[in-house]
C-alpha cells in the first residue's frame, strides 16, 4: 500500500482539512504495515496558481508543517517534504501535460468556480493544476489517496491520466502508472462554512468567523461557534429532520465526527434541544479536542532549524521513491537523456 496526499500551504490548517483529510493521513499512518509507504507533502507548487505573497508562502510552507506534525503526522514514520524541494513533482507534470486534454480540465468544477466569468485573465497554472495533482500522486504509485470530498474529481482525472498514458506509451503487462484510489471519510468529506451551510469551509473564505482554526484559541473557537449561522428550531431526535437544514445538519456533523459518534446517536443525546444548549456542547467539544493540537503546534513552529531538517529529510527520501517513476516515463516517451 501506498499512500500519498498533499495540502495546499496558504492560510491556516482548519477543521474541514482535518477532519476531511488530515485525521485520515495521521490513521493510515498509524496503521501502516512493513513495506508500505505514507507520503504527504505541501502542496507549495499548487499555491502559485493564484496570486499570492512569496513572503507569506514561504511562512505559510512551515506553519503547516508544523501544523501537519502536530496534528500527529510522524517524520520518522512517514516522507513528509514540500513539493518544491522535490522537482520531479514539475518534470513529471510536464510529461503528463502530453497525456492531459484541454476538454478534460475544462470540465474540473473547482477550476470553474475559481475562475468564474474571468477565464481569460487565469494563470495557466490555475488550468493546469489538476495535471500536476495528477503528477503527484503518479510518482510515487500510490494506491491510496485520502482527501475531501472536494478533490474526488481530481483523483479522477488522475486516473484518466494514468491509464490514457499506459494505454499509449505501455504495455499492458507493464504498465508505468498505478491508478489511485481517492479515499474519502464518509461522515466528514465536506465541512461546510460556520457562515453558509451550503458553501465549504474553505481558506479562501474572506471571513474568518467562516471556519475553526486549528490554531485557534479557546476563546477564539467558543465565539465562532457561538456566533454560527443557524435556524431557529431545536435539533430534531432523528438524522431526516436535518433535511433542508444545512447549517445544522453541519454543526451535528461537526460534532459526532469529533466525538466519533454517528449523526444519529448525537440527535439522541441533543434532539429537542435549542442551539442556546447545543452550541457550548460543540465549542468545549472543540477546545478539549484541539487543545493539546494547538499548544504543540505554537511550539513547533518556532523551531525553524527542526523544521527544515524535517522537510529535507523527507524531500531526500520523495526524491528518491519518485525517480524510477519518472525514468520509467521519460523512457516511455521516448525522450533521450544521454
Ligand atoms: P486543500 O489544500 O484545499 O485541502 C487539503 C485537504 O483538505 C480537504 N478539505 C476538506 N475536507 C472536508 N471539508 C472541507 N471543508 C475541506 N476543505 C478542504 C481537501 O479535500 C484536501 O484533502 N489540490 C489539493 C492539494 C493537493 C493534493 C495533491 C491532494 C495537491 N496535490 C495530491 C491529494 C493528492 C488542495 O488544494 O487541497
Amino acid at each position: 500500500m501506498r499512500v500519498v496526499s498533499g495540502i495546499q500551504p496558504t492560510g491556516n490548517l482548519h477543521l474541514g482539512n482535518y477532519l476531511g483529510a488530515i485525521r485520515n493521513w495521521v490513521r493510515m499512518q498509524d496503521a501502516m504495515e512493513d513495506g508500505s509507504t505514507c507520503l504527504f507533502f505541501l502542496a507549495d507548487l499548487h499555491a502559485i496558481s493564484m496570486p499570492h505573497d512569496p513572503a507569506e508562502l514561504k511562512s505559510a510552507t512551515l506553519e503547516m508543517a508544523a501544523a501537519l506534525v502536530a496534528c500527529g503526522i510522524d517524520p520518522a514514520r512517514s516522507v513528509l517534504f514540500n513539493q518544491a524541494q522535490v522537482p520531479a513533482h514539475a518534470e513529471l507534470q510536464w510529461l503528463l501535460n502530453g497525456t492531459a486534454r484541454m476538454g478534460w480540465l475544462n470540465r474540473m468544477t473547482q477550476w470553474k468556480d475559481k475562475a468564474g466569468k474571468n477565464r481569460e485573465g487565469q494563470s495557466v497554472a490555475l488550468f493546469a493544476y489538476p495535471v500536476l495533482q495528477a503528477a503527484d500522486v503518479l510518482l510515487y504509485q500510490a494506491t491510496h489517496v485520502p482527501v475531501g470530498e472536494d478533490q474526488k474529481q481530481h483523483l479522477e482525472l488522475a486516473r484518466d491520466i494514468a491509464q490514457k498514458f499506459n494505454n499509449d506509451f505501455a504495455s499492458e503487462d507493464a504498465p508505468v502508472f498505478t491508478l489511485p484510489e481517492p479515499f474519502i471519510p464518509p461522515e466528514a468529506a465536506r465541512i461546510m462554512s460556520l457562515r453558509d451551510g451550503s458553501a465549504k469551509m474553505s481558506k479562501s473564505d474572506p471571513s474568518e468567523m467562516s471556519r475553526i482554526n486549528l490554531a485557534d484559541d479557546a476563546d477564539a473557537i467558543m465565539q465562532k461557534i457561538r456566533k454560527a449561522k443557524t435556524d431557529p428550531e431545536p435539533l430534531p431526535s432523528e438524522a431526516a429532520g436535518l433535511a433542508g437544514r444545512p447549517e445544522a445538519l453541519n454543526l451535528v456533523s461537526i460534532y459526532g465526527a469529533m466525538a466519533g459518534r454517528q449523526v444519529a446517536d448525537v440527535l439522541a443525546e441533543f434532539g429537542g434541544q435549542g442551539f442556546g444548549a447545543f452550541k457550548p456542547a460543540l465549542g468545549e467539544l472543540l477546545v478539549e479536542t484541539l487543545a493539546p493540537i494547538s499548544a504543540r503546534f505554537r511550539e513547533l513552529k518556532q523551531d525553524r532549524e527542526a523544521l527544515d531538517a524535517i522537510l529535507a529529510r523527507g524531500a531526500a527520501r520523495a526524491r528518491e521513491l519518485g525517480r524510477p517513476t519518472l525514468d520509467a516515463t521519460y523512457r516511455a516517451l521516448g525522450l533521450v537523456r544521454g
